[in-house]
């Protein structure tokens, strides 16, 4: 397998970690990997090790065509542009054109679960994505990634100075997965890939709800952490009550709505199957992050 494999959103998180990943552990040639950023200049450690890095950006699609000449493989990471005015459904429509422009093989996108249900306010970006990656008729890995460990960091600290955890998602369960675990997964899936297109979601091994969460974390720092349940209206005013930006509470609301509705709450082997790795429990999560959950 020679193929070259083109990582984009590369100075981010999921980003770099793929490509720390394709390098260490699948011991993919660095003359194998090209990878791209609006910020090229973050990633001068990865030139010194041989990897190819371009400049990308999802706005500007002459740049990206440009970009992705040359590549097998494009990973397209999905931005983080939640404005709510569509700029991360366009960012994303000009990767997949650029990239089908470019002559790339296969595209791989991380998504989120059920697409097509999913009540989580973006999801609509992520199921016209993919459909826009079918649309191109090129092999596709679709990676729908469930919620990330990483992403209690928004609200533990919070809940637990206070020791009241406040949420709209009822008995809503969430299999929270670690970041780290997700890219390692993608870096096996894209150094050996699928001979047919692929949808993978990507989770950890057991789903909470935020009563199973609350008193793990109770455990783990000794500090109580009672759940108290809001109606979606009442976790808004909450939010907005607490200073939190106004543009952004229904899409946080909708987080909530969604794991009420067990949109978060698939579990499956997709992850441990690609990485060849035991995921991380949450419970463990949790120790090796005390300190900084505020515990
Ligand atoms: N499943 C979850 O729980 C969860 C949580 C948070 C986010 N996400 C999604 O997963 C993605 C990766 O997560 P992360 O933890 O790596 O987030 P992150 O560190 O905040 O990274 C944001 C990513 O968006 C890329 N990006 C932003 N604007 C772009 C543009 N105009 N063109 C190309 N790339 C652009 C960045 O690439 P460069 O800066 O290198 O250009 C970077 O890779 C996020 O962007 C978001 O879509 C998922």
């Amino acid at each position: 397998m020679s193929d070259t494999i083109f990582i984009t959103g590369a100075s981010g998180k999921l980003g770099r970690a793929v490509i720390d990943h394709l390098l260490a552990d699948q011991n993919v040639s660095p003359a194998r990997l090209i990878v791209g950023s609006r910020s090229p200049d973050k990633l001068s450690d990865l030139v010194e090790k041989g990897v190819t890095v371009r400049k990308a950006d999802f706005d500007d699609t002459d740049g990206l065509s440009e970009a992705f000449a040359g590549a097998d493989t494009v990973l397209i990471v999905s931005t983080d542009a939640l404005d709510g005015a569509g700029t991360r459904l366009r960012q994303h429509r000009n990767a997949v054109a650029a990239a089908k422009a470019g002559g790339v093989k296969r595209i791989a996108y991380t998504s989120l679960p059920r697409p097509d249900s999913s009540k989580v306010s973006f999801a609509p970006d992520h199921l016209q994505t993919e459909e826009a990656i079918k649309a191109t008729g090129l092999l596709y890995l679709l990676f729908r990634n469930c919620w990330y460990q990483e992403n209690l960091f928004m609200s533990l600290p919070t809940a637990l100075a206070s020791g009241q955890w406040y949420t709209s998602a009822g008995d809503g369960k969430t299999s929270f997965v670690a970041r780290d675990d997700i890219a390692a997964a993608i870096a096996a899936a894209l150094a050996n890939p699928p001979a047919a297109s692929k949808t993978y979601t990507m989770t950890g091994t057991e789903a909470l709800d935020h009563k199973a969460v609350a008193e793990l974390v109770a455990s783990v720092t000794g500090k109580p952490l009672e759940v108290v349940n809001l109606t979606d209206e009442q976790l808004a005013g909450g939010m907005k009550a607490a200073g939190v930006p106004e543009p952004i509470i229904p899409t946080l609301v909708s987080f909530d709505a969604a794991t009420r509705a067990g949109d978060l709450s698939d579990v499956t082997t997709d992850v441990e199957d690609l990485s060849g790795r035991t995921s991380k429990s949450l419970k463990t999560f949790i120790e090796q992050n005390k300190a900084a959950l505020g515990g």
